[in-house]
C-alpha cells in the first residue's frame, strides 16, 4: 500500500524541484506492486538519518522494518559515503573474471571468511541476495556433476520458504504467490517448515540420490517472520549429512548480525556446506551478496591440478565500490558493538511487542530472535488500515507474508525509547481500530 501522497515536495530539498515538476504517474514499475493502484500513489523518502526517514512532504517517520530487513547500521552514515567517493576516484571497480582482481574485493572475500561459522570457507561475490542463491544453486548442481553424481538435481526447500526471485529463485519458491503465472519449471520440493521430521519423508519418497541440496532460512521473512527452532535446525543439518544432502543456510537476512550474532548459524550452532548472504553486508549502503562456501563444495574447483571451472560470472562480482562499502560497513558494525546491542535489545522489543497477542485484533505475535518480529493482524484490510494510521503517528510500518503481518526488523542502532514509543503507537492504533468495529 502507499501511503504519503500529495503535490508538492518541500522546497529545499535538493530533489524538491523533479518531485514538483514531473508527471503524476510515475514511470517507475515498482516491485510486487500493483501499479494500477501505485502509478499515482507512490511513498517517496528523500533523507534518512539514523533509525529515521523523512518523505517528500518533510515528515519523519521510524523505518521499522529498516527498509527490507537491511538498514542495519541505520541512514546517513557518511563515513560509508566517503569511503565510497574515495574507492571510486582511485578505481571505480575492476572485474575478477579469469585472474583479475581488484583490492577492496581481495580485502572484503578475506574478512568474510575469517567471520564465517564455515572453517576454511572460499567467497563468490555477487550483486544480491537472489544472485548469491542463484550462485550456490548452480554451484550445488556443478558440485555433484564433478564429483560424478549428476543425479543429484532437485531442491527442497521449506513450503513459505523464500529465497529470492531470479528465475533460479522463482524455480524453488515455497510461497505459491510467488511462484505462479510463469510457467517455471520447478526445481524443488518442498518440506514442512515446522516439522524437522518432514525433510526426511520427503527425501525418502524422492530418493536421497536425486537431492542436491536443502536451502533453509533460519527465521522466515518474506514468508511472514517465522523463526525456527535450535532443535529443528540441528536436526535438519544432521539430516542432509545422514542424507548426503548439501545443506544450504540462507541468511541473506539473518547475516551480519540480525539475530544478535553474526550469522543465525552461529547463533543456533549450524556448519553449513554454504551460506547465501546480502542485505546486512553492506546495510543496502551499495548492492552487494556473497556465497560462502564450504570446503567440501570447492575443492574439487580449488585442489591443486583440477581442470574444473565453475562457468560463473558476473560483471559486477566484486565490485570495488560495494566491496569497500561493505568493509566500512563491518568496521561500524564491530566498532559500535551493534550486534551485541541487537541482542541486548531482543528482550526489550519482545517484551513490547508480545503482549499485543493479547489484543483483540491480533492473532500471533512471532520472533524473540535478535531484532527480529512478526504481528499477524486479523485480516489484510485491519493491517492496511494499521500502516496507514501508525505512518500518521511517525511509524513507517510494512506488511509482508500474506499481507497481514507487520514486519518489524528495525536498524540496530534503534533506541529503547523509540521501541517503546513503536509499542505505544501500536496499541493506541489497534484501540482505536478495535473501538470503531
Ligand atoms: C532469505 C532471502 N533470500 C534471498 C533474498 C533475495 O535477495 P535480493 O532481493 O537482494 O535479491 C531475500 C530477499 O528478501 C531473502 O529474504
Amino acid at each position: 500500500m502507499s501511503i504519503a501522497t500529495g503535490p508538492a515536495a518541500r522546497e529545499e530539498h535538493p530533489s524538491g524541484d523533479y518531485l514538483r515538476t514531473r508527471a503524476a504517474e510515475t514511470s517507475l514499475w515498482h516491485s510486487q506492486a500493483n501499479m494500477a493502484e501505485v502509478k499515482n500513489a507512490e511513498t517517496v523518502f528523500v533523507s534518512g538519518d539514523g533509525a529515521y526517514l523523512t518523505d517528500q512532504h518533510g515528515a519523519r517517520v521510524l523505518d521499522t522494518p529498516a527498509s527490507l530487513w537491511y538498514a542495519n547500521i541505520g541512514h546517513g552514515r557518511r563515513e560509508i559515503a566517503d569511503a565510497v567517493r574515495d574507492q571510486l576516484a582511485t578505481l571505480e571497480t575492476y572485474n575478477t573474471f579469469q585472474s583479475c582482481a581488484n583490492v577492496p574485493a581481495l580485502e572484503l572475500a578475506d574478512r568474510i571468511v575469517a567471520m564465517a561459522p564455515i572453517p576454511n570457507a572460499k567467497v563468490y561475490l555477487s550483486s544480491g541476495g537472489s544472485d548469491a542463491v542463484d550462485t550456490a544453486g548452480k554451484l550445488a548442481w556443478r558440485y555433484w556433476n564433478v564429483v560424478g553424481r549428476p543425479s543429484k538435481r532437485t531442491f527442497i526447500t521449506r513450503s513459505g520458504g523464500y529465497h529470492g526471485l531470479h528465475v533460479f529463485g522463482t524455480s524453488i519458491v515455497g510461497l505459491p504467490a510467488q511462484g505462479a503465472g510463469y510457467g517455471i519449471t520447478s526445481n524443488a520440493v518442498h518440506a514442512d517448515p515446522r516439522d524437522a521430521g518432514s525433510l526426511q519423508r520427503v527425501i525418502d519418497e524422492q530418493g536421497a540420490d536425486t537431492i542436491a541440496a536443502f536451502f533453509c532460512e533460519p527465521v522466515m521473512g518474506a514468508g511472514g517472520v517465522i523463526p525456527a527452532s535450535r532443535e529443528y535446525l540441528s536436526e535438519v543439518q544432521e539430516t542432509c549429512r545422514r542424507n548426503d544432502i548439501l545443506f544450504i543456510v540462507d541468511e541473506v537476512i539473518c547475516g551480519f548480525g540480525r539475530t544478535g550474532h553474526m550469522f543465525a548459524s552461529d547463533r543456533f550452532g549450524l556448519t553449513p556446506d554454504m551460506m547465501t548472504t546480502a542485505k546486512g553486508l553492506t546495510s543496502g549502503y551499495l548492492p552487494l551478496g556473497a556465497t560462502i562456501i564450504g570446503e567440501r563444495v570447492w575443492t574439487p574447483f580449488w585442489e591443486d591440478g583440477s581442470s574444473e571451472r565453475f562457468a560463473h560470472g558476473l560483471t559486477y562480482s566484486g565490485h570495488a565500490a560495494s566491496c569497500r562499502a561493505a568493509l566500512v560497513n563491518l568496521d561500524i558494525l564491530e566498532r559500535e558493538k551493534l550486534v551485541e546491542r541487537v541482542l541486548a535489545l531482543e528482550p526489550v522489543l519482545w517484551n513490547t511487542l508480545s503482549p499485543l497477542g493479547d489484543h483483540e485484533l491480533v492473532e500471533d505475535v512471532r520472533g524473540n530472535v535478535g531484532l527480529l518480529c512478526g504481528v499477524d493482524i486479523l485480516t489484510a484490510e485491519l493491517a492496511n488500515e494499521v500502516v496507514r494510521r501508525g505512518y500518521e503517528r511517525g511509524m513507517f510500518l510494512r506488511l509482508t507474508g500474506d499481507g497481514r503481518t507487520l514486519q518489524i526488523s528495525p536498524p540496530f542502532v534503534i533506541t529503547e525509547q523509540e521501541i517503546a514509543r513503536l509499542g505505544e503507537v501500536l496499541v493506541d492504533v489497534l484501540d482505536e481500530l478495535a473501538a470503531e468495529r
